[in-house]
């Protein structure tokens, strides 16, 4: 069975990663700007969540939005994929290690729950394993025990989620992934994830896609809609079903990036840029 979401999901999400020192006036920007869906990690290596709650506390405080207001979504990251400065004891289980990282995360956020918790991603890049297994499993737990809403997976292929639903285990609700045009914008997760009621999450849309962006087909399509490259990207994505993330840090590309919402692309121009790709 696919997972039922009852929530509505939001249509943007704002990045928290690599902005370090400037990540809470960042974040706070963006609520300001009017984002209102914010991605971060446990994972001091490439975020800073401590500095996201804030951000989040300073846009309370100046009553720009609520909590209820907000989609808030974080990660657990293994071991490997961490620096010194862990969320969690080391020694501990995996599941320990997830209840922790959590624990964690909703102590920087100020809240008792968070919307999205997402497994950064699985321990192999070749299939599911038994720890894989164990870390979904208190990431269950804990969406039961009412600390996260839903469950999400980052950095996976169609296979791990084959192998994680043929152990009887539930799928996530969304798939996070970078997005790149040459393999179809991955078409193959996409699809699995429309069959199975998952929602898409697109990252480095831009950053991943140079060529697409520079194509004479961008600038014809800039030029014809009024709009900048990277709005006729998000647009397109919101076009073939991606929910987009966006990591920007100036307050122009926020403005930019949210109002490619009310972009409506002609479908020859989604079939076009969909053609461009492997
Ligand atoms: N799950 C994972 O493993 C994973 C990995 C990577 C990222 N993420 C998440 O995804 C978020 C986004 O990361 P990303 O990889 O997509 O890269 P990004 O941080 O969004 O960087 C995108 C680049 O595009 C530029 N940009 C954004 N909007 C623009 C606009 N309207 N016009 C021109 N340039 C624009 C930004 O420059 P300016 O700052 O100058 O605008 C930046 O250089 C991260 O913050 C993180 O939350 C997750």
């Amino acid at each position: 069975m696919p997972p039922a979401h009852p929530l509505p999901h939001p249509f943007f999400l704002y990045g928290t990663a690599w902005k370090e020192d400037r990540t809470a006036v960042l974040t706070e920007l963006a609520l300001r700007t009017g984002f209102r869906a914010v991605d971060t990690a446990n994972q001091r290596r490439h975020y800073f969540e401590a500095a996201v709650g804030e951000g989040l506390a300073a846009a309370y405080r100046a009553g720009v939005v609520t909590r209820a207001d907000l989609f808030l979504q974080t990660k657990f990251t293994y071991r490997p994929g961490q620096d010194h400065r862990l969320p969690y004891d080391p020694a501990a289980s995996l599941s320990e290690q997830v209840a922790q990282s959590l624990a964690s995360s909703l102590e920087h956020l100020a809240t008792d729950h968070v919307d999205s918790f997402v497994l950064h991603g699985p321990a192999s890049p070749y299939g599911w394993t038994a720890h894989d297994a164990e870390v979904w499993e208190a990431m269950r737990k804990e969406r039961d025990a009412g600390r996260t809403r839903l469950l999400g997976a980052s950095n996976i292929s169609v296979r791990h989620l084959l192998q994680l639903g043929a152990g009887g285990a539930e799928l996530p609700a969304f798939v996070q992934n970078r997005c790149f045009a040459h393999t179809g914008w991955d078409r193959e997760m996409r699809r699995f994830c429309r069959e199975n009621n998952i929602v898409y999450q697109g990252f480095s849309l831009l950053t991943a896609n140079a060529e697409v962006l520079h194509n004479q087909l961008l600038a014809d399509l800039s030029h014809r809609l009024n709009a900048t490259r990277p709005q006729i990207i998000f647009a397109f994505a919101k076009a073939i079903g991606i929910l987009p993330l966006t990591g920007t840090s100036k307050s122009e590309h926020m403005q930019q990036d949210l109002a490619s919402l009310d972009l409506t692309l002609p479908t020859d121009a989604v079939e076009a840029i969909e053609s461009l790709s492997g």
